[in-house]
C-alpha cells in the first residue's frame, strides 16, 4: 500500500513538473513571438518610412484601436473595425492601406480599402489565404473545401463546380427554389396573424438553407417546417470553432466537451450526406452511357458534378467498382459541408438588412414594388407562377439588384484575408507608397472600402440609384475594383449569382403582398447613424444583423 502511494505521488512530480514545463515553454514563446511582432512593425517607420498610429511595445495597437472603439457599441462585428480607424487617422490612411497591429487578439494585419490596392493582392496576383482561415475552418473541413484549398486542388475543384453555376443551370434551379421561397411566404403569413415581433435572420435562414440544400445536394431538407438534423449539427460545429474573441475562444479551446462535440457533428453531417452521395453514384453509374445523348436529365447540382467528375476519373477506376474511394468521399464532404454553410448563412442576413433598409427608405420600397408591379402585372399572387415559367424573369428587375446590391455595399458579410510574402509589395495608387507585406496578414476589408467617402459620393447613404448610373462622367458612377462584397479575382464568391437570383425571387414574392418592419427600441444605439449594424456574436462567423434583425411583419391589405 505505501509503495502504491508513494509511486502516486511520484507521478504527480512527473504531472506538475510536465504541467510547468509547458507553461514555461509557453511564456517563453509568447515572449519571442510579441517581440518578433513588435520589430515587424517598427521596422514600418523606421526602415520604410510609412508613419504608423501610436504603437505601443507590449499592447502594439490594442490601446489605440480600442480608445477609437470606445465611441462604438461595444458588440460591433470586428470586421467593421477598420472604418472607424480610418476614420480616426485620415491622414495616416489617405494612401489606402494601413499596418495594424493587434497582436496577439489577430496576426499582425495589413488593412487595404483602397480597391485598386486590393485588386493587387486578390486579383492580380491572388494571394493565398491567411494561416488565420486554416485555424478556423481545419476543424470543419479539414481545409479540404473550396474556400480553404489552394493551388491545383483548388483549381481542379472549382472547374467541376462552376458548370453548376452557369447562368442557364441557375436558373433550371429556380423553380426548386420557388418550392421553398412559397414555405417561407406561409410561414410571414401566419406570422403576419399572429403579430410578434420575431428575430427574421432564423426564419430567413432556415429558407436559405433550404434552398441550398436544392441546389447543391438535390434534396428537400425542409428546415423551415422541421427540425432538421444535419442543420442542428452544422449550426453547433460551427459554434464551436475558433472565430470569437479571444476569451471566448480560449474557452472554447479548454473545454473538455470540444473534441466530443466537434466529432459527434462531424459524423451527423456525414451521415447525413452518405445516403445522398450513394444515391447519385448510383444514378451516374446507370446512366453514364446515355449521359451523352440525354438532355433531359435535371439540373447540375454540387453532389452531382462532383460524382460525375469522379465516375469520369480514370486514376480511380480500379477503385469504384467495389467500394467509393475514401479520399475521395472525404473531399466531397467537406465541400458539401462549406456549400452548405457558406450557401445560406451569408444570403440570410443580406436579406435581413435589405428588409431593414427598405423599411426605413420608404420611396425605394415604393419604387421597387413599381418595378415588380411592371413586369409581373399588378396581382402579386401570380408572379411565382410567372417566375417558374420563365425564370430568366428575374434578370429583368435592375432596381431590385440595386436594393441589393446597395444592401451588400453598406453590410458585407465577409472580407478576404491573404497571406503576405515576400517581395510582395502593395503600391498606393494615390501616392505611390510601396507598402512591404512579408509576415502580414492583408485584409481586404470591403465593409470599410465600401464606405470610405474617397471611393464612393453619399458613401454613408442608401443609393440604391448610384448602381443605375452608366455615365462614367457622373459622380454616382460606381468606379472599377470597388465593389467587392464577394470579393474579385479568381477566389472570388462561386455562388454569387445564385444568391442573386435568391434574393431577387424573395423580394418579389413578398414585398407587395407585406409590410415588414424593422423594431429596434427607443434609444437602441447605433453606428454610422443606424441602429442596425453588424455583430458577431459566440459561434458566429460573419457579421449578423444586431438582435437577429427584430421584425414585424403585417400584410398589405388594398392600399
Ligand atoms: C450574399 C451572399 C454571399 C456573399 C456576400 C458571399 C461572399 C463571399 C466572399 C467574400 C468570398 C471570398 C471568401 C474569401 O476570400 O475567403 C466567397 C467565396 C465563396 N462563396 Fe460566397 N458569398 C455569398 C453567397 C454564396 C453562396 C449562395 C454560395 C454557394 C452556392 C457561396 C459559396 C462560396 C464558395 C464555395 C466560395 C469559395 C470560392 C473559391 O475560393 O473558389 N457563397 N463568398
Ligand atoms: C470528420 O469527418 C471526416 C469525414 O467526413 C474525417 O475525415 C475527419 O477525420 C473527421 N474529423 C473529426 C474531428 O472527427
Ligand atoms: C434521360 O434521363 C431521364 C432522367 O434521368 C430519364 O427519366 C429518361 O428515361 C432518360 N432518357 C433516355 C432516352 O435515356
Amino acid at each position: 500500500m505505501a509503495k502504491l502511494l508513494a509511486s502516486i505521488a511520484w507521478d504527480w512530480t512527473l504531472v506538475w513538473t510536465a504541467i510547468g514545463v509547458y507553461v514555461a515553454y509557453n511564456v517563453v514563446y509568447f515572449f519571442y513571438r510579441l517581440h518578433q511582432v513588435r520589430s515587424l512593425v517598427r521596422e514600418i517607420p523606421a526602415k520604410y518610412g510609412i508613419p504608423i498610429m501610436p504603437h505601443s511595445y507590449l499592447f502594439g495597437h490594442l490601446v489605440t484601436v480600442a480608445k477609437v472603439m470606445m465611441k462604438q457599441p461595444s458588440d460591433i462585428f470586428g470586421g467593421c473595425a477598420p472604418l472607424f480607424v480610418i476614420k480616426a487617422y485620415p491622414e495616416l490612411a489617405a494612401a489606402g492601406a494601413m499596418y495594424m497591429d493587434m497582436w496577439p487578439v489577430s496576426p499582425p494585419m495589413l488593412t487595404v480599402f483602397d480597391p485598386d490596392m486590393m485588386a493587387q493582392f486578390c486579383q492580380e496576383p491572388s494571394l493565398p489565404k491567411a494561416e488565420l482561415m486554416h485555424t478556423e475552418f481545419g476543424p470543419f473541413t479539414q481545409l479540404k473545401d473550396l474556400v480553404n484549398l489552394e493551388g491545383p486542388d483548388w483549381k481542379r475543384w472549382r472547374g467541376v463546380f462552376n458548370p453548376g453555376f452557369s447562368a442557364k443551370n441557375l436558373l433550371s434551379l429556380v423553380p426548386t427554389f420557388l418550392e421553398e421561397i412559397e414555405v417561407f411566404v406561409g410561414h410571414l403569413q401566419a406570422l403576419a396573424k399572429s403579430g410578434e415581433v420575431v428575430k427574421f435572420e432564423e426564419p430567413a435562414m432556415d429558407l436559405t438553407i433550404d434552398v441550398i440544400g436544392r441546389a447543391a445536394l438535390g434534396a428537400r431538407l425542409h428546415a423551415q417546417t422541421k427540425h432538421n438534423g444535419f442543420k442542428d449539427a452544422m449550426t453547433r460545429q460551427v459554434y464551436w470553432l475558433e472565430t470569437d474573441r479571444l476569451p471566448v475562444t480560449l474557452l472554447k479551446l479548454v473545454n473538455p466537451f470540444r473534441p466530443l462535440m466537434m466529432w459527434l457533428h462531424n459524423r451527423t453531417m456525414k451521415n447525413y450526406f452518405m445516403p445522398l452521395i450513394e444515391q447519385s453514384i448510383a444514378e451516374h453509374s446507370s446512366s453514364s452511357q446515355a449521359d451523352t445523348t440525354n438532355t433531359t436529365t435535371g439540373p447540375k447540382t454540387i453532389i452531382s458534378l462532383a460524382t460525375k467528375a469522379y465516375l469520369s476519373d480514370p486514376a480511380l477506376d480500379a477503385k469504384k467498382s467495389t467500394q467509393i474511394d475514401a479520399e475521395f468521399l472525404n473531399v466531397l464532404i467537406s465541400q458539401l459541408k462549406i456549400f452548405m454553410f457558406a450557401g445560406h448563412d451569408t444570403t440570410a442576413t443580406t436579406l435581413s438588412f435589405a428588409y431593414h433598409l427598405l423599411h426605413t427608405n420608404p420611396s425605394t420600397l415604393a419604387a421597387l414594388r413599381a418595378e415588380h408591379t411592371s413586369v409581373f402585372g399588378p396581382d402579386p399572387s401570380t408572379a411565382s407562377s410567372q417566375i417558374a415559367l420563365n425564370p430568366a424573369l428575374l434578370n429583368s428587375l435592375p432596381y431590385t439588384l440595386s436594393v441589393i446590391k446597395e444592401t451588400l455595399r453598406l453590410f458585407p458579410p465577409v472580407g478576404s484575408v491573404r497571406e503576405g510574402q515576400t517581395n510582395l509589395f502593395l503600391t498606393s495608387p494615390s501616392t505611390g507608397t510601396r507598402y512591404p507585406t512579408a509576415g502580414w496578414m492583408l485584409f481586404s476589408c470591403s465593409f470599410a472600402s465600401q464606405r470610405w467617402d474617397a471611393v464612393w459620393p453619399r458613401a454613408g447613404e442608401f443609393v440604391p440609384e448610384r448602381w443605375l448610373v452608366r455615365d462614367e462622367s457622373d459622380p454616382l458612377h460606381v468606379r472599377k475594383n470597388a465593389f467587392r462584397p464577394f470579393e474579385l479575382g479568381p477566389r472570388n464568391c462561386i455562388g454569387q449569382e445564385l444568391a442573386l437570383l435568391e434574393l431577387k425571387a424573395i423580394m418579389v414574392l413578398t414585398l407587395r403582398e407585406m409590410e415588414f418592419e424593422s423594431c429596434y427600441g427607443e434609444g437602441a444605439k447605433k453606428v454610422e447613424g443606424d441602429v442596425a449594424y453588424q455583430v458577431k456574436e459566440a459561434g458566429q462567423v460573419t457579421g449578423h444583423p444586431k438582435g437577429g434583425m427584430p421584425m414585424r411583419v403585417r400584410l398589405r391589405t388594398g392600399e
